[in-house]
């Protein structure tokens, strides 16, 4: 399908492309946050720039707003929308239930309050992302600063009676340094393995003094793009249960590779 992008950055590319199908003029979107987010922010670009797309985008991390200005799209607070028509964002890992694990590019906060504030949340993701069952990805807990400590080892604690396999956490860091989200809190990484009750574990967290929120997303999304390598896209829709497929056509001299390092 493509010289230039390697099998893994065709899935994410063609997950995006096929993502932005759904979107439509005058629509309020909600910009997701990480790599494949990073595709279809540039897809969405392209069409604002080329086709006169009328949208507004509300970015879910400092990252995500800073590109999408780059791209051309009018960037707008969440408070000034109010509400959205349609979240994309990527994933950490996905279930058949479209329950997924969030965070792992540490904007877990500002990515619960976009897509749950939106009418629909479409993820993005490649293939690898699908599992059985979630918690082989570390879920993200994101903490204030304050007796971060403490708030760690309550967590720790809260654990063992939940349905793990694994209990132990650690604080994220960048560098030498705890790392620092867009609001100022520190994550703390859970090594769950395994989390046999999602809706349980996601209620028990959020109730630890010190947790602003975690990275389990329960009944927010709609609907998955699985992008392959070969340039096939897999659309599922949780409520109507369908499934259908695409092979998703591009050209090597797209504008959208243009920034690609
Ligand atoms: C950002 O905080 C995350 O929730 C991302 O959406 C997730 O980590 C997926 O990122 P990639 O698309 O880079 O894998």
């Amino acid at each position: 399908m493509s010289d230039t992008l390697s099998p893994i950055d065709t899935a994410k590319f063609v997950a995006a492309k096929k993502a932005v199908e759904f979107v439509e003029d005058g629509m309020k979107l909600g910009l997701g946050t990480g790599s494949t987010a990073a595709w279809m922010v540039r897809c969405l670009g392209e069409l604002v720039r080329d086709e006169g797309l009328n949208i507004v985008g509300v970015p879910t991390s400092s990252r995500t707003a800073e590109l999408a200005r780059q791209q051309g799209i009018k960037v707008i607070s969440l408070d000034e929308a109010k509400w959205l028509d349609l979240t994309i964002d990527g994933t950490d890992e996905f279930d058949g239930d479209l329950n997924l694990i969030k965070g792992g590019g540490g904007a877990l906060l500002q990515e619960k309050i976009v897509a749950t504030a939106s009418d629909q949340m479409i993820v993005i993701s490649d293939v690898s992302k699908q599992v059985e069952m979630l918690g082989a990805f570390p879920l993200p807990v994101e903490v204030i600063p304050f007796g971060w400590q403490t708030t760690k080892a309550l967590i720790e604690e809260t654990l063992v009676s939940m349905d793990v396999l694994g209990q132990h956490s650690t604080l994220r860091m960048n560098g030498d340094a705890a790392y620092v989200t867009d609001e100022g809190n520190h994550i703390v990484d859970l090594h769950l393995q395994r989390i046999g009750n999602a809706r349980q574990l996601t209620l028990v967290l959020n109730q630890i003094p010190g947790v602003v929120e975690n990275g389990l997303f329960i009944d927010i999304c709609d609907k998955v793009i699985i992008g392959h390598g070969d340039g096939r896209v897999t659309t599922r829709d949780i409520l109507s249960g369908e499934e259908s497929e695409d092979q998703i056509e591009f050209a090597e001299s797209e504008n959208i590779f243009a920034d690609l390092e």
